[in-house]
Protein backbone atom coordinates (compact mmCIF):
# COMPACT_ATOMS: atom_id res chain seq x y z
CA UNK A 1 0.00 0.00 0.00
CA UNK A 2 1.37 3.39 -0.78
CA UNK A 3 0.71 6.15 1.30
CA UNK A 4 3.21 9.05 0.81
CA UNK A 5 2.36 11.29 -1.52
CA UNK A 6 2.61 11.48 -5.27
CA UNK A 7 6.69 12.29 -5.54
CA UNK A 8 7.56 9.00 -4.21
CA UNK A 9 5.60 6.89 -7.16
CA UNK A 10 7.28 7.30 -10.71
CA UNK A 11 4.97 8.59 -13.17
CA UNK A 12 4.46 5.93 -15.71
CA UNK A 13 2.52 7.33 -18.49
CA UNK A 14 2.98 8.21 -21.62
CA UNK A 15 2.00 11.36 -23.95
CA UNK A 16 0.57 10.86 -27.45
CA UNK A 17 3.85 10.95 -29.23
CA UNK A 18 5.12 8.10 -26.53
CA UNK A 19 7.60 10.67 -24.49
CA UNK A 20 6.85 10.25 -20.98
CA UNK A 21 4.16 12.67 -19.49
CA UNK A 22 4.18 14.79 -16.62
CA UNK A 23 1.26 13.64 -14.08
CA UNK A 24 -0.29 17.22 -13.20
CA UNK A 25 0.28 16.79 -9.96
CA UNK A 26 4.47 17.22 -10.57
CA UNK A 27 3.87 20.11 -13.20
CA UNK A 28 5.19 23.44 -10.98
CA UNK A 29 4.60 26.38 -13.70
CA UNK A 30 1.51 27.37 -16.07
CA UNK A 31 3.77 27.38 -19.22
CA UNK A 32 4.78 24.18 -18.16
CA UNK A 33 1.01 22.85 -17.79
CA UNK A 34 -0.27 24.59 -20.67
CA UNK A 35 2.01 22.65 -23.05
CA UNK A 36 1.03 19.62 -21.76
CA UNK A 37 -2.61 20.66 -22.14
CA UNK A 38 -2.14 21.85 -25.61
CA UNK A 39 -0.40 18.79 -26.93
CA UNK A 40 -2.89 16.27 -24.90
CA UNK A 41 -5.95 18.68 -26.01
CA UNK A 42 -5.16 20.75 -29.04
CA UNK A 43 -9.11 21.43 -29.12
CA UNK A 44 -9.99 22.32 -25.63
CA UNK A 45 -8.53 26.03 -23.12
CA UNK A 46 -7.86 26.74 -20.35
CA UNK A 47 -7.09 29.92 -18.06
CA UNK A 48 -4.14 31.27 -16.57
CA UNK A 49 -5.73 32.87 -13.51
CA UNK A 50 -8.72 31.63 -12.57
CA UNK A 51 -10.71 33.63 -10.34
CA UNK A 52 -11.78 30.75 -8.13
CA UNK A 53 -14.90 31.83 -5.98
CA UNK A 54 -15.31 35.61 -7.95
CA UNK A 55 -15.78 33.02 -11.11
CA UNK A 56 -17.15 30.17 -13.17
CA UNK A 57 -17.32 28.12 -10.78
CA UNK A 58 -19.28 30.14 -8.48
CA UNK A 59 -22.19 31.54 -11.05
CA UNK A 60 -25.67 30.54 -9.80
CA UNK A 61 -28.04 28.37 -12.37
CA UNK A 62 -31.33 27.70 -12.21
CA UNK A 63 -32.13 23.53 -12.04
CA UNK A 64 -35.33 21.59 -12.18
CA UNK A 65 -36.96 25.00 -10.72
CA UNK A 66 -34.24 25.94 -7.72
CA UNK A 67 -31.45 28.85 -8.32
CA UNK A 68 -28.36 26.70 -7.48
CA UNK A 69 -25.67 28.70 -6.23
CA UNK A 70 -22.31 27.28 -8.09
CA UNK A 71 -21.44 25.02 -10.37
CA UNK A 72 -19.66 21.67 -8.63
CA UNK A 73 -21.90 18.57 -8.74
CA UNK A 74 -20.21 15.24 -6.22
CA UNK A 75 -20.35 12.36 -8.34
CA UNK A 76 -21.75 9.09 -7.16
CA UNK A 77 -19.41 6.79 -4.90
CA UNK A 78 -20.11 3.68 -3.07
CA UNK A 79 -18.06 2.84 -1.22
CA UNK A 80 -18.93 -1.42 -0.92
CA UNK A 81 -19.93 -0.99 2.61
CA UNK A 82 -23.53 -0.97 3.01
CA UNK A 83 -24.83 -4.35 5.05
CA UNK A 84 -26.20 -7.34 3.91
CA UNK A 85 -29.74 -6.02 3.66
CA UNK A 86 -28.69 -3.06 1.65
CA UNK A 87 -29.07 -0.49 4.15
CA UNK A 88 -26.48 1.80 4.76
CA UNK A 89 -23.35 1.59 7.19
CA UNK A 90 -21.94 4.53 9.89
CA UNK A 91 -18.96 4.39 6.55
CA UNK A 92 -21.54 5.01 4.43
CA UNK A 93 -23.43 8.12 5.79
CA UNK A 94 -20.35 9.58 6.73
CA UNK A 95 -19.69 9.76 3.02
CA UNK A 96 -23.25 11.44 2.16
CA UNK A 97 -22.32 13.38 5.02
CA UNK A 98 -19.41 14.71 3.73
CA UNK A 99 -21.02 15.32 0.36
CA UNK A 100 -23.19 17.61 1.84
CA UNK A 101 -20.17 19.44 3.63
CA UNK A 102 -18.82 19.77 0.05
CA UNK A 103 -21.33 23.11 -0.18
CA UNK A 104 -21.68 21.07 -3.70
CA UNK A 105 -25.05 22.53 -5.11
CA UNK A 106 -25.47 19.02 -6.97
CA UNK A 107 -25.36 16.10 -5.66
CA UNK A 108 -25.68 13.24 -8.36
CA UNK A 109 -26.87 10.47 -7.09
CA UNK A 110 -24.80 9.38 -3.84
CA UNK A 111 -23.95 6.04 -4.83
CA UNK A 112 -25.11 3.30 -7.20
CA UNK A 113 -28.59 2.12 -5.38
CA UNK A 114 -29.92 -1.22 -6.64
CA UNK A 115 -33.56 -2.11 -6.98
CA UNK A 116 -33.51 -5.24 -6.59
CA UNK A 117 -31.33 -7.12 -4.45
CA UNK A 118 -30.09 -9.44 -7.15
CA UNK A 119 -29.01 -6.98 -9.60
CA UNK A 120 -26.23 -5.21 -6.91
CA UNK A 121 -22.88 -4.86 -7.94
CA UNK A 122 -21.30 -6.35 -4.62
CA UNK A 123 -22.75 -7.69 -1.78
CA UNK A 124 -22.45 -4.70 0.28
CA UNK A 125 -24.02 -2.29 -2.44
CA UNK A 126 -27.00 -0.31 -0.88
CA UNK A 127 -30.39 -1.70 -2.21
CA UNK A 128 -34.15 -1.82 -2.17
CA UNK A 129 -34.57 -5.22 0.44
CA UNK A 130 -37.63 -7.11 1.19
CA UNK A 131 -36.21 -7.55 4.48
CA UNK A 132 -34.98 -3.80 4.96
CA UNK A 133 -36.89 -0.44 5.65
CA UNK A 134 -36.58 0.92 2.83
CA UNK A 135 -37.98 4.46 3.62
CA UNK A 136 -35.66 4.30 6.50
CA UNK A 137 -32.64 3.59 4.60
CA UNK A 138 -33.70 6.88 2.07
CA UNK A 139 -34.51 9.16 4.58
CA UNK A 140 -30.80 8.11 7.13
CA UNK A 141 -28.82 9.35 3.53
CA UNK A 142 -30.53 12.25 3.11
CA UNK A 143 -30.23 13.64 6.66
CA UNK A 144 -26.67 12.77 6.32
CA UNK A 145 -26.54 15.34 3.38
CA UNK A 146 -28.54 17.59 5.44
CA UNK A 147 -25.96 17.14 8.57
CA UNK A 148 -23.03 17.35 6.49
CA UNK A 149 -24.36 20.66 5.17
CA UNK A 150 -25.38 21.91 8.15
CA UNK A 151 -22.23 21.60 9.62
CA UNK A 152 -20.46 23.73 6.97
CA UNK A 153 -23.06 26.31 7.14
CA UNK A 154 -25.10 25.73 4.08
CA UNK A 155 -28.43 24.98 5.72
CA UNK A 156 -30.14 28.40 4.00
CA UNK A 157 -28.63 27.53 0.24
CA UNK A 158 -31.25 25.53 -2.21
CA UNK A 159 -29.39 22.15 -3.41
CA UNK A 160 -30.18 19.19 -5.48
CA UNK A 161 -29.96 15.60 -4.36
CA UNK A 162 -30.42 12.91 -6.49
CA UNK A 163 -30.11 9.00 -6.43
CA UNK A 164 -29.07 6.78 -8.58
CA UNK A 165 -31.41 3.87 -9.61
CA UNK A 166 -29.20 0.95 -10.58
CA UNK A 167 -29.47 -2.70 -11.81
CA UNK A 168 -25.86 -4.29 -12.35
CA UNK A 169 -26.27 -6.65 -15.46
CA UNK A 170 -23.78 -9.21 -16.36
CA UNK A 171 -21.36 -7.38 -13.13
CA UNK A 172 -23.70 -8.48 -11.04
CA UNK A 173 -22.65 -10.21 -7.50
CA UNK A 174 -25.47 -10.28 -4.71
CA UNK A 175 -23.98 -12.49 -2.66
CA UNK A 176 -19.86 -12.95 -1.34
CA UNK A 177 -18.34 -14.84 -4.23
CA UNK A 178 -21.33 -15.93 -5.95
CA UNK A 179 -21.66 -13.48 -9.39
CA UNK A 180 -24.97 -13.80 -10.95
CA UNK A 181 -24.26 -12.20 -14.04
CA UNK A 182 -27.38 -10.67 -16.40
CA UNK A 183 -25.86 -9.93 -19.79
CA UNK A 184 -27.90 -8.23 -22.04
CA UNK A 185 -26.11 -9.28 -25.23
CA UNK A 186 -23.32 -11.49 -26.15
CA UNK A 187 -19.93 -9.99 -25.81
CA UNK A 188 -16.58 -11.69 -27.06
CA UNK A 189 -14.19 -10.19 -25.37
CA UNK A 190 -16.20 -9.67 -22.02
CA UNK A 191 -16.97 -13.89 -22.73
CA UNK A 192 -12.87 -14.51 -22.51
CA UNK A 193 -11.85 -12.28 -20.10
CA UNK A 194 -14.96 -13.26 -17.85
CA UNK A 195 -16.10 -16.89 -18.56
CA UNK A 196 -18.91 -17.28 -16.72
CA UNK A 197 -20.59 -14.34 -18.70
CA UNK A 198 -20.01 -16.73 -21.48
CA UNK A 199 -22.10 -19.48 -19.57
CA UNK A 200 -25.20 -17.34 -18.59
CA UNK A 201 -27.78 -16.95 -20.19
CA UNK A 202 -29.05 -13.40 -21.39
CA UNK A 203 -31.76 -11.37 -19.37
CA UNK A 204 -34.86 -12.18 -21.11
CA UNK A 205 -37.36 -9.70 -22.11
CA UNK A 206 -39.72 -10.75 -19.77
CA UNK A 207 -36.78 -9.72 -16.98
CA UNK A 208 -36.82 -6.90 -18.21
CA UNK A 209 -40.14 -6.12 -18.21
CA UNK A 210 -40.57 -6.59 -14.86
CA UNK A 211 -37.79 -4.81 -13.66
CA UNK A 212 -39.29 -1.57 -14.36
CA UNK A 213 -41.58 -1.92 -11.75
CA UNK A 214 -38.54 -2.40 -9.48
CA UNK A 215 -37.32 0.96 -10.54
CA UNK A 216 -40.73 2.61 -10.52
CA UNK A 217 -40.55 1.61 -6.83
CA UNK A 218 -37.69 2.57 -5.98
CA UNK A 219 -38.07 5.77 -7.16
CA UNK A 220 -41.09 6.58 -5.18
CA UNK A 221 -39.68 5.43 -2.13
CA UNK A 222 -36.37 8.41 -3.26
CA UNK A 223 -39.05 10.90 -4.28
CA UNK A 224 -41.25 10.32 -0.62
CA UNK A 225 -37.91 10.75 1.27
CA UNK A 226 -37.57 14.25 -0.50
CA UNK A 227 -34.85 13.30 -2.94
CA UNK A 228 -35.24 15.85 -5.96
CA UNK A 229 -34.46 13.91 -8.68
CA UNK A 230 -33.55 10.10 -9.89
CA UNK A 231 -30.77 8.89 -12.38
CA UNK A 232 -31.44 6.05 -14.67
CA UNK A 233 -27.80 4.99 -14.22
CA UNK A 234 -26.67 3.70 -17.78
CA UNK A 235 -22.83 4.18 -17.89
CA UNK A 236 -19.66 1.79 -17.02
CA UNK A 237 -21.20 -1.64 -18.18
CA UNK A 238 -23.81 -2.22 -16.31
CA UNK A 239 -27.45 -3.31 -17.65
CA UNK A 240 -28.77 -0.25 -19.02
CA UNK A 241 -25.34 0.58 -20.93
CA UNK A 242 -25.07 -2.85 -21.86
CA UNK A 243 -28.64 -2.91 -23.76
CA UNK A 244 -27.54 0.69 -25.36
CA UNK A 245 -24.52 -1.06 -27.20
CA UNK A 246 -26.65 -4.35 -28.19
CA UNK A 247 -26.84 -4.16 -31.81
CA UNK A 248 -26.85 -8.17 -31.74
CA UNK A 249 -29.67 -9.01 -29.01
CA UNK A 250 -33.28 -10.07 -31.11
CA UNK A 251 -36.05 -8.68 -30.03
CA UNK A 252 -37.52 -5.60 -28.85
CA UNK A 253 -34.54 -4.75 -27.06
CA UNK A 254 -31.80 -4.93 -29.30
CA UNK A 255 -30.80 -4.11 -32.26
CA UNK A 256 -32.25 -0.98 -33.81
CA UNK A 257 -31.55 2.68 -32.11
CA UNK A 258 -35.21 2.29 -31.08
CA UNK A 259 -35.10 -1.24 -29.44
CA UNK A 260 -31.79 -0.59 -27.81
CA UNK A 261 -33.04 2.40 -26.07
CA UNK A 262 -36.79 0.98 -25.23
CA UNK A 263 -36.06 0.00 -21.92
CA UNK A 264 -34.58 3.18 -20.81
CA UNK A 265 -37.82 5.14 -22.54
CA UNK A 266 -40.08 2.58 -20.72
CA UNK A 267 -38.12 3.61 -17.35
CA UNK A 268 -38.40 6.90 -17.72
CA UNK A 269 -42.84 6.48 -18.41
CA UNK A 270 -42.73 4.18 -15.51
CA UNK A 271 -41.13 6.52 -13.16
CA UNK A 272 -43.09 9.37 -14.88
CA UNK A 273 -46.32 7.38 -13.94
CA UNK A 274 -45.29 6.76 -10.52
CA UNK A 275 -44.12 10.22 -9.22
CA UNK A 276 -45.25 13.43 -10.98
CA UNK A 277 -42.64 15.44 -10.00
CA UNK A 278 -39.77 14.12 -9.49
CA UNK A 279 -37.04 15.10 -11.63
CA UNK A 280 -35.65 12.17 -13.83
CA UNK A 281 -31.72 12.33 -15.10
CA UNK A 282 -29.45 10.04 -16.15
CA UNK A 283 -25.62 8.96 -16.52
CA UNK A 284 -24.47 8.26 -18.99
CA UNK A 285 -21.06 6.33 -20.91
CA UNK A 286 -21.36 8.33 -23.67
CA UNK A 287 -18.88 6.51 -25.57
CA UNK A 288 -16.59 3.72 -25.17
CA UNK A 289 -13.68 1.60 -26.30
CA UNK A 290 -13.08 -2.27 -26.65
CA UNK A 291 -11.84 -3.88 -23.47
CA UNK A 292 -8.19 -3.39 -23.29
CA UNK A 293 -5.82 -5.78 -21.25
CA UNK A 294 -1.99 -5.23 -20.10
CA UNK A 295 0.65 -5.48 -22.81
CA UNK A 296 2.17 -8.69 -20.87
CA UNK A 297 5.83 -7.09 -22.06
CA UNK A 298 5.25 -3.36 -21.04
CA UNK A 299 2.00 -4.00 -19.15
CA UNK A 300 0.92 -0.88 -20.81
CA UNK A 301 -3.02 -0.57 -21.78
CA UNK A 302 -3.90 -1.60 -25.11
CA UNK A 303 -7.20 -3.05 -27.07
CA UNK A 304 -7.64 -6.83 -26.93
CA UNK A 305 -7.66 -8.07 -30.44
CA UNK A 306 -11.33 -7.60 -31.68
CA UNK A 307 -13.57 -8.17 -34.63
CA UNK A 308 -15.05 -5.57 -36.83
CA UNK A 309 -17.18 -4.19 -36.85
CA UNK A 310 -17.33 -3.78 -33.22
CA UNK A 311 -21.13 -4.19 -32.70
CA UNK A 312 -21.06 -4.74 -28.67
CA UNK A 313 -20.91 -0.21 -28.09
CA UNK A 314 -22.23 2.61 -27.48
CA UNK A 315 -21.09 5.77 -28.75
CA UNK A 316 -18.28 4.17 -31.22
CA UNK A 317 -17.53 3.87 -34.45
CA UNK A 318 -18.04 0.36 -35.73
CA UNK A 319 -15.50 0.12 -38.03
CA UNK A 320 -12.67 2.58 -36.15
CA UNK A 321 -14.09 2.04 -32.32
CA UNK A 322 -11.49 3.48 -30.98
CA UNK A 323 -13.43 6.26 -31.80
CA UNK A 324 -15.95 8.28 -30.59
CA UNK A 325 -19.30 8.65 -32.38
CA UNK A 326 -21.36 10.97 -30.53
CA UNK A 327 -24.39 10.60 -33.21
CA UNK A 328 -26.63 7.83 -31.08
CA UNK A 329 -25.74 9.85 -27.50
CA UNK A 330 -27.24 13.09 -28.89
CA UNK A 331 -29.92 11.15 -30.88
CA UNK A 332 -30.63 9.80 -27.26
CA UNK A 333 -30.56 13.20 -25.14
CA UNK A 334 -32.70 14.47 -27.97
CA UNK A 335 -35.41 11.73 -27.68
CA UNK A 336 -35.56 11.83 -24.14
CA UNK A 337 -35.83 15.87 -23.67
CA UNK A 338 -38.75 15.18 -25.74
CA UNK A 339 -39.85 13.25 -22.28
CA UNK A 340 -38.57 15.95 -20.28
CA UNK A 341 -35.71 14.15 -19.13
CA UNK A 342 -33.19 17.36 -18.57
CA UNK A 343 -30.00 16.31 -16.44
CA UNK A 344 -27.51 14.23 -18.09
CA UNK A 345 -24.29 13.35 -16.40
CA UNK A 346 -22.04 12.25 -18.81
CA UNK A 347 -19.18 9.87 -18.64
CA UNK A 348 -17.56 7.12 -20.26
CA UNK A 349 -16.39 3.56 -20.71
CA UNK A 350 -16.33 1.20 -17.99
CA UNK A 351 -14.42 0.93 -14.67
CA UNK A 352 -14.33 -2.84 -15.32
CA UNK A 353 -12.60 -2.80 -19.22
CA UNK A 354 -11.02 0.38 -19.82
CA UNK A 355 -10.38 2.48 -16.33
CA UNK A 356 -7.98 4.65 -17.82
CA UNK A 357 -10.93 6.03 -19.80
CA UNK A 358 -13.61 5.97 -17.25
CA UNK A 359 -11.45 7.67 -14.24
CA UNK A 360 -8.28 9.10 -15.69
CA UNK A 361 -5.20 8.44 -13.32
CA UNK A 362 -1.24 8.30 -12.89
CA UNK A 363 -1.42 4.75 -11.15
CA UNK A 364 -3.82 1.88 -12.66
CA UNK A 365 -6.15 0.24 -10.40
CA UNK A 366 -4.95 -3.37 -9.10
CA UNK A 367 -6.67 -5.12 -11.63
CA UNK A 368 -5.78 -2.54 -14.46
CA UNK A 369 -2.66 -1.73 -16.62
CA UNK A 370 -0.22 1.61 -17.13
CA UNK A 371 -2.18 4.34 -19.02
CA UNK A 372 -1.55 3.88 -22.65
CA UNK A 373 -1.30 7.94 -23.03
CA UNK A 374 -1.11 10.79 -21.28
CA UNK A 375 -4.12 10.65 -18.91
CA UNK A 376 -5.01 14.26 -19.95
CA UNK A 377 -5.90 12.81 -23.25
CA UNK A 378 -8.92 11.13 -21.36
CA UNK A 379 -9.31 14.07 -19.52
CA UNK A 380 -10.05 15.98 -22.58
CA UNK A 381 -12.05 13.51 -24.78
CA UNK A 382 -14.71 13.28 -21.11
CA UNK A 383 -14.83 17.20 -21.79
CA UNK A 384 -15.57 16.47 -25.58
CA UNK A 385 -17.97 14.33 -24.82
CA UNK A 386 -20.05 16.34 -22.09
CA UNK A 387 -19.62 19.19 -24.96
CA UNK A 388 -21.19 16.93 -27.47
CA UNK A 389 -24.32 16.10 -25.36
CA UNK A 390 -24.63 19.25 -24.03
CA UNK A 391 -24.90 20.90 -28.03
CA UNK A 392 -27.50 17.85 -28.60
CA UNK A 393 -30.91 20.00 -27.29
CA UNK A 394 -31.55 23.37 -25.68
CA UNK A 395 -32.84 23.14 -22.38
CA UNK A 396 -31.07 20.12 -21.06
CA UNK A 397 -28.38 20.44 -18.09
CA UNK A 398 -24.66 18.69 -18.22
CA UNK A 399 -22.56 17.71 -15.90
CA UNK A 400 -18.87 16.90 -17.08
CA UNK A 401 -16.22 13.94 -15.51
CA UNK A 402 -13.21 13.62 -15.15
CA UNK A 403 -11.51 16.67 -13.66
CA UNK A 404 -9.62 14.79 -10.23
CA UNK A 405 -6.87 13.90 -12.56
CA UNK A 406 -6.34 17.44 -13.25
CA UNK A 407 -5.40 18.19 -9.42
CA UNK A 408 -3.64 21.70 -9.00
CA UNK A 409 -4.42 22.51 -12.73
CA UNK A 410 -8.05 21.44 -11.89
CA UNK A 411 -9.62 25.44 -11.79
CA UNK A 412 -7.08 26.26 -14.86
CA UNK A 413 -9.52 23.82 -17.10
CA UNK A 414 -12.76 23.39 -15.46
CA UNK A 415 -13.33 27.14 -15.69
CA UNK A 416 -12.49 27.41 -19.44
CA UNK A 417 -15.21 25.04 -19.63
CA UNK A 418 -17.72 26.06 -18.40
CA UNK A 419 -17.08 29.85 -19.79
CA UNK A 420 -17.38 28.03 -23.13
CA UNK A 421 -20.51 26.45 -22.41
CA UNK A 422 -18.99 22.73 -22.33
CA UNK A 423 -21.16 21.80 -19.56
CA UNK A 424 -23.03 23.54 -16.89
CA UNK A 425 -21.45 21.85 -13.80
CA UNK A 426 -18.11 20.21 -13.30
CA UNK A 427 -18.54 16.86 -11.32
CA UNK A 428 -15.89 15.80 -8.51
CA UNK A 429 -15.42 11.93 -7.55
CA UNK A 430 -11.71 10.72 -6.52
CA UNK A 431 -11.01 14.48 -5.20
CA UNK A 432 -13.88 14.88 -2.76
CA UNK A 433 -13.04 10.84 -1.28
CA UNK A 434 -9.42 12.49 -0.45
CA UNK A 435 -10.50 16.36 0.68
CA UNK A 436 -14.53 16.45 0.98
CA UNK A 437 -14.04 20.37 1.59
CA UNK A 438 -12.51 20.88 -1.97
CA UNK A 439 -15.62 22.74 -3.58
CA UNK A 440 -16.15 24.89 -0.27
CA UNK A 441 -12.90 26.04 0.12
CA UNK A 442 -12.02 26.86 -3.42
CA UNK A 443 -15.37 29.07 -3.55
CA UNK A 444 -15.28 30.29 0.01
CA UNK A 445 -11.60 30.59 0.62
CA UNK A 446 -10.20 31.07 -2.81
CA UNK A 447 -7.66 28.35 -2.12
CA UNK A 448 -7.15 24.60 -2.44
CA UNK A 449 -5.15 22.50 -0.15
CA UNK A 450 -2.94 20.70 -2.14
CA UNK A 451 -1.70 18.13 0.67
CA UNK A 452 -5.28 16.76 0.21
CA UNK A 453 -5.33 16.85 -3.49
CA UNK A 454 -6.28 13.43 -4.92
CA UNK A 455 -3.33 11.92 -6.37
CA UNK A 456 -4.74 9.42 -8.43
CA UNK A 457 -3.36 6.32 -6.60
CA UNK A 458 -6.50 3.96 -7.61
CA UNK A 459 -6.59 2.71 -3.85
CA UNK A 460 -10.59 3.58 -3.48
CA UNK A 461 -10.68 1.45 -7.09
CA UNK A 462 -8.12 -1.31 -5.67
CA UNK A 463 -9.83 -1.32 -1.81
CA UNK A 464 -12.81 -3.39 -3.20
CA UNK A 465 -11.15 -5.47 -5.80
CA UNK A 466 -9.32 -7.27 -2.50
CA UNK A 467 -13.08 -7.09 -0.98
CA UNK A 468 -11.69 -3.90 1.48
CA UNK A 469 -14.39 -1.17 1.87
CA UNK A 470 -13.81 1.56 -0.41
CA UNK A 471 -12.33 5.31 0.62
CA UNK A 472 -8.67 7.00 0.27
CA UNK A 473 -6.51 5.25 2.12
CA UNK A 474 -3.35 7.22 1.46
CA UNK A 475 -5.27 10.40 2.08
CA UNK A 476 -8.41 9.96 4.58
CA UNK A 477 -7.29 10.03 8.09
CA UNK A 478 -9.80 7.50 8.86
CA UNK A 479 -9.00 4.96 6.63
CA UNK A 480 -5.25 5.75 7.03
CA UNK A 481 -5.91 3.87 10.21
CA UNK A 482 -7.33 0.74 8.38
CA UNK A 483 -5.04 -1.84 6.36
CA UNK A 484 -5.33 -0.66 2.98
CA UNK A 485 -5.38 -2.57 -0.16
C1 LIG B 1 -14.60 4.45 -5.18
C2 LIG B 1 -15.42 4.81 -6.36
C3 LIG B 1 -16.76 4.44 -6.43
C4 LIG B 1 -17.53 4.79 -7.54
N1 LIG B 1 -18.86 4.47 -7.55
C5 LIG B 1 -19.64 4.90 -8.57
C6 LIG B 1 -21.04 4.72 -8.55
O1 LIG B 1 -21.62 4.18 -7.58
N2 LIG B 1 -21.77 5.17 -9.62
C7 LIG B 1 -21.18 5.80 -10.69
O2 LIG B 1 -21.88 6.20 -11.62
N3 LIG B 1 -19.85 6.00 -10.72
C8 LIG B 1 -19.08 5.59 -9.69
N4 LIG B 1 -17.74 5.88 -9.69
C9 LIG B 1 -17.15 6.70 -10.78
C10 LIG B 1 -17.14 8.17 -10.36
O3 LIG B 1 -18.45 8.64 -10.18
C11 LIG B 1 -16.43 9.06 -11.40
O4 LIG B 1 -17.04 8.89 -12.64
C12 LIG B 1 -14.96 8.73 -11.55
O5 LIG B 1 -14.32 8.61 -10.30
C13 LIG B 1 -14.25 9.81 -12.41
O6 LIG B 1 -14.41 11.08 -11.81
P1 LIG B 1 -13.17 11.75 -11.01
O7 LIG B 1 -12.07 11.87 -12.01
O8 LIG B 1 -13.65 13.08 -10.51
O9 LIG B 1 -12.81 10.82 -9.91
C14 LIG B 1 -16.94 5.52 -8.60
C15 LIG B 1 -15.60 5.88 -8.52
C16 LIG B 1 -14.84 5.55 -7.43
C17 LIG B 1 -13.41 5.98 -7.38
S1 LIG C 1 -9.25 9.30 -3.71
FE1 LIG C 1 -8.68 7.29 -4.51
S2 LIG C 1 -7.37 7.72 -6.25
FE2 LIG C 1 -7.48 9.60 -5.02
S3 LIG C 1 -5.69 9.56 -3.67
FE3 LIG C 1 -7.43 8.67 -2.58
S4 LIG C 1 -7.30 6.45 -2.97
FE4 LIG C 1 -6.03 7.49 -4.47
Amino acid sequence: MSTNGEDNKASPSVSPGGSPSVSPGKVRTFTQFAAQWAQAAPERSLVEHPQLGAGPLAQSITVEGKQLPNRFAIHPMEGWDGTEQGAPSEWTLRRWEHFGRSGAALIWGGEAFAVVPEGRANPRQLCRHPQTDNAATLAKLRAAVLKGRAQAGFTDQPFLLGLQLTHSGRFSVPLPGAPAPKPAQRNPLLEQRYPHHATAALISDAELEDLIGAYAATAKLAWNAGFDFVDLKACHGYLVHDLLGAHTRSGPFGGSFNNRTRFLRMLVEAVRAECMGLGIGVRLSAFDCVPHEADPATGIGRPMQHELPWRHSFGVNQQHPERADFSEPRELVRALERMDVRLWNVSAGSPYWCPHVQRPATFPPSDGYLPPRDPLCEVAALFAAAEAVRSAATGITVVSTGATYLQEWLPHVVEAEIARGATDFVGLGRMVLSDPDYPRRLLQENRIDRRLLCRTFSECTSAPRAGLISGCYPLDPDYKNLQGP
